[in-house]
């Protein structure tokens, strides 16, 4: 049996920029460390200094300083209500504490994402997987975006990233229409997609309703997970690289004079290298990116997206809204009608209580853009196929993360729709 007079020598170290916990009292000994049985205490320098030794703290705040964690913003829309549980080191806090989806209310003082949003000793166990006992959370990720609240594991240290990194729920609050109703706005009105879904019901997709999955959607991809997948199709979920945690590749060996690796959670690229010889990123993103265009100008000529080429050359698709915010089918010719045509956000903020007041309108208008309408309801498969293209697009790894499933999802799609003209 082991015993470790571990307080005692913990007594005689200094930790930096903070104070330990007291532990139980030590047993007194015979080797001069005062346990009475004998054994060697285990040295708190080694354990402790492990992480805590200055140069390594150190270290780790200046690799800290190159993430978008600490360069990212952190102004009024980030903090309010619906953007505070990820975008805030408060917000991540409190919906980690109370187990919420969203936090109370905005949070005007909220700052940003640092050490201690994602760290907390949860223990002082070290005995096994050290670094997740100073993790705030390895919970499986409750998903915002289902509704029956199925946890999902990602394994310890990607449950962590997950539950910021996942699609993002509901992000607005009331809209105020015309006659001064007050309706409510639902950002993923088709989600979760039923597993015994039709793909060729319909559906209608109204100014109001979103069906955009967000920019931190690397969680789903990596998993191979909540894509739109077709009715009698199958998925390849794992790839060579499914068995890695987030941190495998972001915070690889660091790099100070690249300000890459570690916690700056850029990938070291040159450390891919120990294995492959050629590199693997660029053609991998180019060939999901080719797919992904050839089926952004499918969906262009099926009028469900509009391509739009910004000044500067840049190509977008965007999705066309079938009806109105009032549920009225938009024509496909000039009308005098009026139409619920879109929402504008006049949010402020009070001067005394520093929160949101949310002023949000519906626009009445005719409508310029019948042109490019549909004039009938989307189908699901096409839903599917637009949202397919969203969970790529705003992906930022453009399909390194699931190279397979990216690929296999936006295949389908096109399949689907060419199965389906
Ligand atoms: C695996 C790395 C690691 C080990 C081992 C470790 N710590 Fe920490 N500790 C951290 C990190 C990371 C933080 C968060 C740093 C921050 O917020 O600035 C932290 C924070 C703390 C804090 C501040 C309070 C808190 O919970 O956030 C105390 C106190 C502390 N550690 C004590 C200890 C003691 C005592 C030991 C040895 C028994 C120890 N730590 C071992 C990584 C470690
Ligand atoms: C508290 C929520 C939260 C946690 C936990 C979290 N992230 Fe993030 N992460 C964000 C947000 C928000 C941003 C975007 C910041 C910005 O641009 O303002 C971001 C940005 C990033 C970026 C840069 C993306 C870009 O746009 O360049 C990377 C890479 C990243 N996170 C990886 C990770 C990894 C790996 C983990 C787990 C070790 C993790 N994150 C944990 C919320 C989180
Ligand atoms: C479920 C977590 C989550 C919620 C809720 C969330 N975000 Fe994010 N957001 C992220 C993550 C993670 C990133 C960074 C990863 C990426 O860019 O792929 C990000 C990136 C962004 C970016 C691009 C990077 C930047 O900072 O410019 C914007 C803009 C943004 N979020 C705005 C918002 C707003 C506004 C809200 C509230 C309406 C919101 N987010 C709610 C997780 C979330
Ligand atoms: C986005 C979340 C996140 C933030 C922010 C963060 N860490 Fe970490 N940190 C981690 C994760 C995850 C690990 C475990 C890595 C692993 O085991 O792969 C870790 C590990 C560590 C370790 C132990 C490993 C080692 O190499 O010594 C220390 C010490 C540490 N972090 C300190 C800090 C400090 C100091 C800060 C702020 C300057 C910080 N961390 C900010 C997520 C974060
Ligand atoms: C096999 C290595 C690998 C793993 C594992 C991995 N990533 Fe990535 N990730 C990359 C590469 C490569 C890129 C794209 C190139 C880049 O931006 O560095 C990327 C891009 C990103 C980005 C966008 C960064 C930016 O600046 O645009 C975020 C955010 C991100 N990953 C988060 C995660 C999260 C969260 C996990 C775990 C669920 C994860 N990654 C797992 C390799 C990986
Ligand atoms: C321990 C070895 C090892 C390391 C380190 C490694 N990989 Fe891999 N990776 C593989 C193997 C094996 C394959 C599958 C065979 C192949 O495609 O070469 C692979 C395949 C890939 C592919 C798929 C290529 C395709 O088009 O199918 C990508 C993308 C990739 N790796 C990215 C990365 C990135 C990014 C890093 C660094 C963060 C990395 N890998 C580090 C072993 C590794």
């Amino acid at each position: 049996m082991k015993h470790f007079s571990f307080t005692i020598i913990l007594a005689g170290l200094v930790l930096v920029a903070c104070e330990g916990p007291m532990g139980p009292a030590g047993v007194a000994g015979t080797n001069g460390n005062n346990g009475t049985d004998g054994a060697a205490g285990k040295d708190a320098n080694n354990v402790c200094l492990g992480c805590h030794a200055s140069t390594n703290m150190a270290a780790k705040d200046v690799e800290y300083r190159q993430s978008k964690h600490f360069t990212g913003v952190t102004s009024l829309s980030r903090n309010t209500k619906y953007c505070a549980r990820c975008h805030t080191n408060e917000g991540f806090k409190e919906i980690t504490s109370t187990g919420t989806f969203v936090v109370n209310n905005d949070i005007p003082s909220a700052t940003r994402i640092t050490c201690g949003t994602c760290h907390a000793h949860r223990s002082f166990d070290f005995s096994a997987d050290t670094n997740a006992q100073t993790l705030r959370t390895t919970t499986p990720v409750l998903l915002n975006y289902t509704i029956n609240l199925v946890a999902t594991d990602f394994g310890k240290i990607n449950n962590l990233c997950n539950t910021c990194h996942q699609i993002r729920g509901v992000t607005s609050e009331k809209y105020t229409d015309s006659l001064g109703v007050v309706r409510s706005f639902s950002q993923l009105p088709f989600f979760p997609f039923s597993p015994t879904k039709n793909d060729l019901a319909t559906v209608n997709y109204q100014v109001g309703q979103s069906f955009s999955v967000h920019d931190g959607n690397q969680s789903n991809l990596f998993k191979g997970i909540n894509g739109y997948e077709y009715t009698g199709q199958t998925y390849t979920r794992t790839w060579q690289h499914s068995a890695n945690t987030c941190t495998t590749c972001h915070m690889n060996k660091v790099d100070p004079v690249r300000k890459v690796g570690g916690h700056s959670l850029i990938v070291n690229t040159l450390a891919c290298e120990q294995c492959h010889d050629t590199e693997k990123i660029a053609p991998t993103q180019a060939k999901i990116d080719a797919k992904r265009i050839e089926l952004g100008e499918l969906l262009t000529a099926r009028k469900v997206f509009r391509k739009s080429t910004s000044t500067a050359g840049v190509v977008s698709y965007s999705a066309v809204n079938t009806h109105d915010f009032y549920g009225r089918l938009f024509p496909t010719t000039a009308s005098t009608t009026l139409f619920g045509t879109a929402l504008v956000a006049a949010n402020t903020v009070s001067p005394t209580s520093g929160l949101v007041v949310y002023g949000n309108t519906v626009t009445m208008a005719t409508d310029a853009s019948y042109a490019t309408r549909m004039g009938r309801p989307w189908k699901y498969g096409e839903l599917g196929a637009a949202y397919n293209y969203g969970y790529i697009n705003s992906e930022l790894s453009m399909g390194v993360h699931n190279p397979v499933y990216a690929m296999q999802l936006l295949q389908k799609s096109i399949d689907w729709l060419k199965a389906n003209p």
